[in-house]
């Protein structure tokens, strides 16, 4: 099979083009390194297994002519491409908007012209401001005021999913929507606003472990490699087709007490240091106190269980981050 993977060079897109290229696929990837690094794929396009399976297109999923090609070339495509983290969504609003909402409608609408299947990587973060867990797929939204440029990566995958929703209901499309929970793994980066690479970093260096607002916010974190196994699955899956799954961990943390997981996994030193989310992000940011999923729906097609906890993510991370590779 050809794959085509839009921000392939990034975190999860590169965990995910090792695995079709390990069952034997042929990938594209296409990424303009903007939260991306050639570093992540590097290894592929040297490793002789993979000669003549691999290509790298360093461009913008907003380049039509480029898109058109890898799309018409290509079985499936997996879009990944997308304005991520926080912390770049608050200093890139506008770009970030661009990216999620252009971005996305461009690789819909090649994929109609070639009838081409396509997975959405949306986010946990559609769901918004609710207390109450697990969130199911069903669920209302809840976002805070567009004063409040947080809510603008929320609502731009939002919108990614209602247009991938109208291709599918208009125009016959092939689609899968992915809400994707906390995601960790080898090759994510600190940089952008994610947390478990940030207190490893921190952790690791002897310095405070900076939790932002009181730190009782709770989240679920999800083992990269479960994360790929589960796109992979969906996509080869005929009845997941038009439908929208979360795809998440379900062991409920407080930001907290993972700094004090990290802290002793480590064998750190370091302090906890609490930041208001004002100084940390300005006064555009709300956070979300609970995101915690319910995976009965993905479990139920096509038998997803995280295999990692939330220990065993963290060991990893660590073990990672100490030998400074990926
Ligand atoms: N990591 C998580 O916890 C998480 C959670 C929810 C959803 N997601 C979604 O999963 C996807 C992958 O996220 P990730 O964590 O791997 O982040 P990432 O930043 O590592 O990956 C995004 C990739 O897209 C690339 N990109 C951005 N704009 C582009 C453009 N205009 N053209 C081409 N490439 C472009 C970036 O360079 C990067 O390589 C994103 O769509 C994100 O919204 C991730």
């Amino acid at each position: 099979m050809k794959v085509l993977i839009t921000g392939g060079a990034g975190f999860i897109g590169s965990h995910l083009a090792e695995a079709c290229l390990q069952r034997g696929d042929d990938v594209y990837i296409i990424d303009d390194l903007s939260t991306g690094s050639r570093d992540n794929v590097r290894p592929f396009e040297k490793d002789e297994r993979y000669r003549g399976r691999f290509f790298v297109h360093i461009d913008s999923i907003l380049n039509h002519n480029a898109l058109l090609e890898l799309t018409g070339i290509c079985d499936v495509v997996f879009h990944l491409a997308a304005a991520v983290g926080v912390r770049y969504i608050l200093e890139n609003p506008l770009e970030s908007i661009k990216v999620n909402i252009q971005g996305t409608e461009k690789v819909l609408e090649l994929c109609a012209k070639f009838k081409k299947k396509v997975l959405i990587a949306s986010t946990s973060e559609v769901y918004g401001k609710h207390m109450h867990a697990p969130l199911v797929e069903t669920d209302n939204i809840i976002y805070g005021p567009s004063s409040k440029f947080r809510w603008s990566y929320a609502a731009s995958k939002l919108m990614d999913e209602f247009t991938a929703l109208a291709y599918h209901r208009i125009k016959g499309l092939a689609v899968i929507i992915t809400r994707l929970f906390n995601t960790v793994g080898p090759r994510q980066t600190g940089a952008y606003g994610m947390v478990i690479p940030r207190f490893v970093e921190q952790a690791l260096a002897g310095r405070p472990l900076t939790v932002y607002g009181d730190g009782r916010q709770t989240r679920t974190f999800t083992y990269v490699k479960d994360v790929v196994d589960a796109l992979m699955g969906l996509v080869d899956c005929p009845q997941a087709v038009g439908e929208v799954f979360n795809v998440g961990g379900t062991e409920e943390t407080t930001i907290v007490d993972l700094a004090r997981r990290i802290i002793e996994l480590t064998g750190s030193s370091s302090p906890i240091e609490l930041i208001p989310y004002e100084k940390a992000f300005g006064k555009d940011f709300e956070d979300m106190q609970r995101r915690v999923p319910s995976i009965e729906k993905i479990k139920a097609l096509i038998g997803f269980e995280p295999a990692s906890d939330l220990d065993e993510i963290l060991q990893k991370v660590i073990a990672t981050m100490r030998r400074g590779a990926s």
